[in-house]
């Protein structure tokens, strides 16, 4: 138990829709739900983390058809799918549902029911494309046409990709259904509607009231400049959902039952455990209830969710925690790049717990995106977990199985022990506000700090020595107990290698408060290899199965039918990077920035991207390595000025360390269209500082 009261928590992550596999995108939110869920369990609090897949909705149902299976057995078996993803990821939900259940029928209707009862839905006519041959309204993204602006054609019915004109579908220039090839006609039905512009003034509330992140809130104000508008909650059939109570023929929006499908999931836990659904849920509830989402799906979290919930007479999520979008070396995840890398992909090539980690490494309270560069990737896993934390148990449990598999009797140095013990609470804090890579950087510096000492104390040296058994053990008897404080804190991150380290040192539990009780004449067993290196053939062998699973989509879009129009295209759409986070100017003036001389470049052997650049910056003299060899030959650089960034911390790579980077256009984001080095006007001279 810890010290402070046991919270009651439910949490959760966005539900994914059930016409996709889990990718490493998605994985980053499971991720960090599931570490913080495993926190909070460790802590010894009461915490329930539910899911299901999303499983409504006209693109499920089209993809259903477009297989030749029902809507039921297109979403049992991604379900399934789903399930097997996060198992291998030790993404450990309390309850995984569907949002087709009878459980989310029965929510969906109560909530809509005591919306329109309490005078919050309203109900008029509108006119929509219509497919005649299909039978069926049309969304916007079911249309194509030309583009009434610069004659494109072939366009989505709401915005052209080659002009990048906004338009309506009636506005199209020869309009047709994506799905039939008909042309559509203008039709008229009526349609239900969530009055959200009733709630401002309590989400005006609401938002401000430290629920959301601030870089969320300041997003939610632009919303409300721009004006709240009525939403619309109805489709009409054929839709895969639920049929409104008092509407036949028209169904919820996915995006109406989805979020119920929270609720839904906790339900059939609470049956199944015997847990109190209604406190829980009840306005004014002192449990607390946690959202994690990405940063596209914010406008439902933290306006119609928790609109719906107030309006409805129910309790609002005590906040809702969002994150950014995973990029892979420095660009939007591609297919025709390899780097749209799903999870069972990368669990064929990759120990699952690496992903955990680094994203754990990287991860703060904020909602910018996160870089999975997969060269730092490699050399963050192989050196802190291979190389510092699995390195001291493995240096230390020999020992202690040559003299008889016991630690010490007595703890050398317990002043030591005791500082790792209290380290707990600050890193328990980093936890608590999600800044996980805070709390691995506590968590190395225990690491190195205990490499230190036994790197000081040379157990090894002394064991050649006569009579030094026990100031042998004394030390390995530290070491493994320096080694069972960074499991408890990094089980929630890695429980597999938790797990293994549990029955390593012959524990019962490894959680939070165990770790106060010293380990003294314990007896630990054998010691298996941990975790072992990643080597850069995995990877690549990852990119290019990657690649594969591109060829295999396409063949079976190819035999779909017109139906795999209006799936996504990953490949078109990253000629531009998005624009990052703002920041301020502190920031860039943290970046020191400085005229450096190419005092000489050359190949690196074994490195097809890299050159080796030797570089004057006026203070002093750089290695840096940069990866410009498809552009550049190095005689042609010898000389030239550039600009680098000269504060950058060392890198190690596989070459040598490169201390510092030079700027260059385009690079690993946009390979195709070339690299270009920065140079200065004439007249700077190396060493000038740029600001
Ligand atoms: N079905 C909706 C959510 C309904 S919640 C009531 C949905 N599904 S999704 O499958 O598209 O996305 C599920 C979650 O994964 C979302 O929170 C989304 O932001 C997240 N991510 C999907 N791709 C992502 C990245 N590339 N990077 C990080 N998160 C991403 O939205
Ligand atoms: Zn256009």
């Amino acid at each position: 138990m810890s010290n402070n009261a046991k919270r009651q928590i439910l949490v959760t992550s966005a539900l994914p829709y059930a016409n996709g596999s889990i990718h490493l995108g998605h994985l980053l939110e499971y991720i960090q739900t599931d570490i913080w869920v495993r926190f909070q369990k460790s802590r010894g609090h009461e915490c329930y983390y539910v899911c299901a897949d999303d499983a409504h909705g006209t693109a499920i149902m089209l993809r259903a058809e477009q297989e030749g299976i029902t809507s039921q057995q297109l979403i049992d078996r991604v379900n399934a799918e789903h399930q097997a993803d996060f198992a291998r990821f030790g993404v450990d939900f309390d309850n995984y549902y569907s949002t087709h259940s009878e459980e989310n029928r029965r929510h969906s209707e109560h909530i809509y029911t005591a919306l329109r009862d309490n005078g919050y839905i309203a109900s008029r006519d509108i006119e929509q494309m219509y497919d005649p041959q299909r039978g069926m309204f049309l969304a916007d993204r079911f249309i194509k046409g030309t583009c009434p602006n610069c004659h494109t054609p072939d366009q989505y019915g709401d915005n052209c990709e080659a002009c990048g004109a906004a338009y309506t579908p009636a506005e199209l220039i020869d309009p047709v259904s994506a799905i039939s090839g008909a042309t559509p006609v203008v039709k008229s039905s009526t349609h239900y509607f969530f009055e959200l512009p009733k709630f401002e003034a309590f989400l005006k509330e609401w938002t401000r009231s430290g629920r959301l992140q601030p870089q969320i809130a300041n997003k939610l104000q632009e919303w409300f400049e721009d004006g709240l508008n009525d939403w619309d909650i109805s489709r009409d059939a054929p839709y895969f959902g639920f049929e409104i109570p008092d509407a036949p023929g028209k169904y919820f929006y996915v995006w109406v039952d989805a979020p119920i499908g929270y609720m839904a999931s906790f339900q059939q836990l609470c049956e199944r455990e015997g847990i109190d659904f209604e406190h829980f849920w009840q306005r004014d509830s002192d449990t607390e209830l946690y959202h994690f989402i990405g940063k596209d799906i914010v406008y439902f979290h933290a306006l119609f969710w928790p609109a719906m919930l107030e309006g409805a007479g129910l309790r609002t999520p005590t906040a809702v925690n969002c994150h950014g979008f995973v990029t892979v070396n420095g660009a939007k995840m591609s297919k025709s790049r390899g780097t749209f890398i799903k999870a069972e992909t990368f669990e064929q090539y990759l120990e699952p717990e690496t992903l955990r980690y680094y994203f754990a490494s990287r991860l703060t309270s904020g909602v910018d995106d996160l870089d999975l560069n997969l060269g730092d990737f490699t050399n963050r896993v192989n050196a802190d977990l291979v190389g510092k934390v699995v390195n001291i148990a493995s240096r230390c449990a020999g020992f202690v199985k040559k003299s008889g598999g016991r630690l010490s009797a007595e703890c050398r140095e317990p002043e030591r022990v005791q500082r790792y013990i209290d380290e707990g609470e600050a890193i328990a804090a980093e936890f608590e506000a999600r800044e996980f890579a805070r709390a691995v950087r506590r968590i190395m510096a225990l690491a190195d700090d205990a490499n230190q000492f036994i790197a000081e104390a040379e157990p090894w040296v002394l064991a050649k020595q006569a009579g030094r058994e026990l100031e042998v053990l004394d030390i390995c008897s530290l070491g493994i107990n320096l080694f069972r404080q960074l499991m408890v804190y990094l089980a929630p991150i890695m429980p597999k290698l938790a797990e293994d380290a549990r029955a390593f040192l012959n524990l019962d539990t490894l959680d939070w408060e165990s770790r106060r009780r010293v380990l003294r004449d314990h007896p630990i067993e054998k010691f298996k290899p941990l975790m072992t290196r990643i080597d850069s053939a995995s990877i690549d062998n990852m990119i290019e199965a990657s690649k594969e699973d591109l060829v295999e989509e396409k063949k079976l879009k190819a035999g779909g039918g017109s139906a795999d129009k209006y799936q996504e295209d990953e490949s078109t759409a990253d000629t531009f990077e998005p624009l990052a986070e703002q920041i301020a100017i502190d920031d860039f003036a943290r970046l020191d920035l400085r005229i450096a001389r190419i005092v000489s470049a050359e190949y690196v052997e074994g490195a097809d991207k890299l050159l080796k650049l030797e570089l004057d910056i006026g203070l002093e003299k750089r290695t840096v390595f940069s990866g410009i060899r498809a552009q550049y030959a190095p005689e042609a650089l010898e000389g030239r000025l550039t600009v680098m960034i000269a504060n950058l911390a060392p890198r190690k790579m596989r070459f040598g360390v490169s201390e510092g980077m030079v700027l260059a256009a385009g690079g690993p984001a946009s390979q195709d269209d070339g690299i270009y080095l920065l140079s200065p006007d004439n007249g700077a001279r190396p060493g000038q500082r740029i600001s």
